[in-house]
């Protein structure tokens, strides 16, 4: 069983979610809505505290995908498995995901939301791992930028585990 040390605690985790709500919100008119799509699974949680953090004015919608096989995708070519329940065009549309690592799936993910005629598109992502990009994609809004580690926790997960840590961390065997 492999144990986890943690990286980036629960308290550093929701007040830098406060600072980066409050920089989206003066980021748009007061008066317009600002949708929210989060990527699943990895993005539920960070989803679920920034829409706390955020005014009325927050709508949302969840996506979910996975890559073809996580070795052979040089292409960056995601399967949508659940789309978004309703459209975008001449929305604000804010991508949340768990984190930008290589970049290919965010890039892939934004070029076909963007098909979708959105008012704005942005991408929110908790954590970025620069140091492993493989594409040059925008993150508009980036918690945390971390070293190459293989982090869980806090939506992200380990072959479906430790998604449920209220903390980011790195597993040790
Ligand atoms: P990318 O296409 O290489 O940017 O990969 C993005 C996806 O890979 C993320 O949405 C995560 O699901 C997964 N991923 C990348 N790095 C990690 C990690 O350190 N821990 C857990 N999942 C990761
Ligand atoms: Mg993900």
């Amino acid at each position: 069983m492999a144990t986890t040390r943690v990286l980036i605690s629960q308290a550093e985790i929701q007040h830098r979610i406060g600072t980066l709500a409050a920089e989206i919100e003066k980021d748009y008119p007061s008066t317009e809505e600002i949708h929210l799509v989060a990527v699943l699974k990895g993005g539920f949680m960070f989803m679920s505290d920034l829409v706390r953090a955020m005014s009325d004015r927050v709508t949302m919608d969840f996506m979910a995908v996975s890559s073809y096989g996580k070795d052979t995708t040089s292409s960056g070519q995601v399967r949508v498995l659940k789309d978004l329940d309703s459209n975008l065009e001449g929305r604000h549309v804010i991508v949340v995901e768990d984190i930008v690592d290589t970049g290919l799936t965010l890039h892939y993910l934004q070029d076909l939301l963007k098909a979708r005629k959105p008012k704005t598109m942005k991408t929110a992502c908790l954590l970025s791992k620069p140091s492993r990009r493989k594409v040059d994609v925008t993150v508009d809004y980036i918690g945390f930028t971390i070293d190459d580690h293989f982090v869980v926790g806090y939506g992200l997960d380990y072959a479906e585990k430790y998604r449920n840590l209220p903390y980011i961390a790195v597993l040790e065997q």
